[in-house]
């Protein structure tokens, strides 16, 4: 069993900026290291990345992927305003089914076996802090722990993400909520992820998050607020790369999500939001946020 962390000191730093910093074992040039293999995946032929798939992984949980996923830009047919992420992306959602399922697979190809290799070392590691963290939270919300571990396979997706990036100080993710319970922001190539959340004195803030090293950052998603009976309020984020550091190109990222499968579904309204909306106003208020 692992140890949890500190219940009140999550609760203050979510509180006080929207996200808690966490320890997590692996060194920031591991991180970097395996998301090079990851990249070297990616130039696997198209035909071979899309053996790596398998639909509906959760039993009884609609859209829950696992393996590689290539989304293409989607613009709105009225407003011809981007929808959701505003570039080309490329994504693996990385578990213990795709362990089970898909390291046959990756026998075939020494770039998909490196890339499993690494991925399968992160994902033991997301795995113990995502438990921590709802170890923490159990001594204050009985249960929370259980019924989201008790399930046969946990519903964790370890994310590997690629996004063509223009060189553009526009978001290259729109600000959202994760449908889940709770996120880790692992590593990134270059700063880039904004929180945007209302803070204990009950004002919207904003922060571009930056963590220490051997350090994961854990926020609430949408489904949280229901588990906790209404303590804990999402934090939304978007991404905007600083553009001066960064200029166009690749931008990678890793992260891990927690979801109650068993939980209703969310509604996609649910984790966007108006520009009307208290945080909507919020972000219109923000400089360089260009709506
Ligand atoms: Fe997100």
């Amino acid at each position: 069993m692992v140890a949890p962390l500190d219940y009140s000191k999550l609760e203050h730093q979510i509180c006080s900026r929207g996200f808690a910093e966490v320890d997590f074992a692996l060194e920031s040039s591991y991180m970097d290291f395996a998301a090079q293999s990851w990249l070297a995946f990616l130039t696997l032929p198209e035909d071979t990345k899309k053996q790596f798939f398998i639909n509906n992984a959760f039993e009884g949980v609609s859209d829950s992927i696992v393996g590689y996923v290539k989304s293409e830009r989607k613009l709105d047919e009225k407003t011809g305003h981007p929808i959701g992420s505003t570039d080309n992306k490329e994504y693996f959602h990385f578990n213990r089914i795709a362990i089970n399922e898909l390291s046959t697979l990756a026998l075939a190809d020494d770039r998909a076996l490196k890339f499993f290799a690494n991925a399968t070392n992160i994902y033991m590691e997301a795995e113990k802090t995502h438990k921590r963290i709802m170890l923490a939270f159990d001594q204050e919300f009985p249960g929370l722990y259980d019924r989201f571990f008790s399930a046969k396979v946990p519903e964790l997706y370890l994310r590997f993400l690629k996004y063509d990036f223009d060189g553009s100080d526009r978001p290259i993710a729109m600000p959202h909520y994760d449908k889940g319970a709770f996120t880790l922001a692992l590593a990134e190539s270059t700063p880039g992820l904004r929180l945007h959340y209302e803070g204990c004195d009950g004002n919207f803030d904003t922060t571009y998050v930056q963590k220490h090293p051997r350090a994961a950052l854990a926020f609430p998603g949408f489904q949280f607020q229901g588990v906790t009976e209404g303590s804990f309020l999402p934090t939304a984020h978007d991404v905007v790369p600083l553009s001066s550091q960064e200029g166009a190109g690749v931008r990678w990222s890793i992260v891990c999500f927690a979801d109650y499968g068993n939980l209703d579904p969310v509604p996609y309204q649910a984790i966007h939001f108006d520009d009307d909306s208290p945080l909507g106003k919020h972000l219109a208020s923000i400089p360089n946020w260009e709506n």
